[in-house]
């Protein structure tokens, strides 16, 4: 099984929008990112050291690799067009289930941001990606990020807790996660505001 390959995506809900990251995100990015500890803590990645980093990733919003695609998104307000934080959904390894990731401009929380980008990436990866599964780890302590899934009808999974090393010490992670099923069963019939999906 392999995932179906994106050539173009952008899906709005009422407040943001995800479409594909761009070059053009990094040097935002970039400010919002280097030394925040308030969001690089809650992360496995350590963040960038330069912005060609963010430049080189974001160029590849599509990452086709041996093991699967992996698809990385911008989180714009559908407004103003202002740049949010970012959503991956990483299929690599693990075809079919997306391992769904984000981080959302300190400045912005608490404005249910990233509760909309994860219902607006449900509906990408399920209604057109074939996933069967949408999963996420959350660091021990991250109340907002496991509030964030829960509210998409995610379930936690004592299971799967696992330990990962962050800053040179193993910390603690929660696995949340929800089937196609149970995504059809609470969306029904659901479209996003405007949507534009291509692919290959
Ligand atoms: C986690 C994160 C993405 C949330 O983004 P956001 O746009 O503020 O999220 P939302 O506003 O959609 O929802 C946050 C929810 O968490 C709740 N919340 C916030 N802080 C909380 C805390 N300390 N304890 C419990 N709940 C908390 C909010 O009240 C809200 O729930 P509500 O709508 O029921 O009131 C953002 O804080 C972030 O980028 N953190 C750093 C990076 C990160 O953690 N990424 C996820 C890694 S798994």
């Amino acid at each position: 099984m392999s995932t179906p390959l994106l050539v173009a995506a952008l899906v709005e809900g009422e407040r943001v929008r995800l479409r594909e990251a761009r070059e053009s995100d990094a040097a935002t990015a970039f400010d919002l990112l280097h030394g925040n500890h308030d969001v690089l803590d809650w992360l496995i990645w350590d963040g960038p050291n330069e912005v060609d980093e963010l430049r080189e990733w974001y160029a590849m919003w599509r990452n086709d690799t041996p093991g699967g695609t992996n698809y990385h998104f911008a989180i714009e307000d559908r407004a103003e067009g202002t740049f949010l934080g970012t959503l991956g959904i990483r299929f690599e390894g693990h075809a079919g289930q997306g391992d769904v990731g984000y981080w959302v401009r300190s400045d912005a929380w608490g404005r249910g941001i990233a509760t909309e980008a994860v219902r607006l990436a449900n509906w990408l990866g399920f209604r057109h990606l074939q996933s069967v599964l949408h999963y996420a780890t959350v660091f021990v302590g991250n109340d907002a990020s496991a509030r964030v899934l829960v509210k998409n009808g995610y379930v936690e999974d004592e299971a799967g807790a696992s330990k990962v090393a962050k800053g040179g010490e193993l910390v603690e992670r929660r696995f949340f996660s929800i089937s196609r099923r149970a995504w059809a069963a609470r969306e029904g019939s659901w479209e996003p505001r405007f949507s534009v999906v291509e692919l290959e």
